[in-house]
């Protein structure tokens, strides 16, 4: 038996994904930009076992479905096994330090850990651009994880993927003073998965194009707004990047909403871009960055919003390989 273990922070995008070139590598119709997060991990263990007949992957205790694990960790494990010559099948196990029920995807941590864990159990030497294509191949988002700090996917214009891989743009601490809020409003509806959602927007919406267009032309105000530290111009950028997204959910048919009640009590509240700039993946909930000095007065108003709970995150600085998680370390 072959064995590996590995953890991977998750990420947000402040300049979102959505859409695909091209569904089965999961290549992206545009770049994007994300944050690796500190207080949002995932730590999975992979068995390779050649008693097994088929991949099993259980999350947080939970067996997913035959499907579920074809679509998403099978797609991993089979690059993986590729490129190894090994072919036996694993058992994965993953957990992550924040309760499933809070609504917050953990996906994309767990397949990055996952590439990271079956790379290290099948002894291959992998740089992270590499490993980044693996993840990649499991689920989109997840690709970003395999890093720490600030990354960019590059969306590539290859149909083989081979130039579509992330890279590290800022280490974790190139902006102390940022920080993300992120308040748990109770959400029990079950919501239509990106990978849905975005064929949706690709076959019918018609400000697809557009949103192209402005994540091109605005990639490079949003990198320079964090390379100077710029943080209303990094609030303005975050807030116009997630709308744009909404915007395209909206114009899909049939219309994409992931936004709620209190996901717009946040927009009517932090919408000017003063103090900080919110941001929505597929789903109600907001992450709010801010300044560690303003971050006191802006959790209060999370609080006041409705907010059960609020987690502060620090930027991570990025994945780790092995038994000992950081948390183990400290
Ligand atoms: C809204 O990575 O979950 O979070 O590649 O089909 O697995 P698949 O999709 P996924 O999409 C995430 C979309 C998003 C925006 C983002 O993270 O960039």
């Amino acid at each position: 038996m072959l064995e590996g273990e590995a953890e991977a922070p998750s990420n947000i995008a402040i300049v979102k994904y959505w859409g695909k070139r091209n569904s089965a590598l999961n290549l992206p119709l545009n770049d994007s930009l994300s944050i690796s997060l500190e207080a949002l991990k995932v730590r999975s263990k992979v068995v390779f076992d050649p008693e097994l007949s088929k991949d099993k992957v259980r999350v947080n205790g939970v067996k997913l479905s035959d499907e579920e694990v074809k679509s998403y960790a099978s797609r991993v494990l089979d690059r993986m096994r590729e490129i190894s010559g090994k072919s036996i099948y694993a058992v994965v196990d993953s957990w992550s330090n924040f309760p499933s029920s809070a609504g917050l995807a953990s996906s994309a941590a767990g397949i990055a850990a996952l590439t990271l864990a079956s790379s290290d159990a099948l002894g291959l030497k992998m740089d992270p651009k590499e490993l980044s294509k693996i993840a990649r191949l499991g689920s989109g988002s997840a690709c970003r994880s395999v890093y720490g700090g600030f990354v960019i996917w590059h969306s590539g214009a290859r149909d083989d993927g081979e130039d579509s891989f992330c890279e590290q743009i800022f280490t974790h601490d190139h902006w102390r003073d940022l920080v993300d809020l992120i308040p748990i409003f109770t959400d029990e509806k079950k919501r239509i998965s990106s990978r849905k959602g975005m064929s949706v927007s690709v076959e019918t919406s018609n400000l697809m194009k557009c949103r192209l267009e402005f994540v091109r032309e605005t990639l490079p105000s949003v990198l320079d707004s964090i390379r100077n530290r710029d943080a209303k111009k990094f609030f303005e950028m975050t807030i116009r990047h997630s709308n744009s997204m909404h915007a395209i959910m909206m114009d899909s048919f049939p219309p994409l909403i992931y936004l709620n009640a209190m996901s717009l009590k946040v927009i009517d509240s932090f919408g000017d871009g003063k103090i900080a700039g919110y941001t929505f993946d597929a789903g109600p909930n907001p992450h709010v960055f801010t300044l560690r000095k303003d971050a006191e007065s802006v959790e209060k108003t999370l609080i006041e919003l409705g907010a059960t709970k609020v987690i502060k995150s620090d930027i991570s600085a990025g994945p780790r390989v092995g038994k000992k998680g950081v948390d183990e370390n400290n």
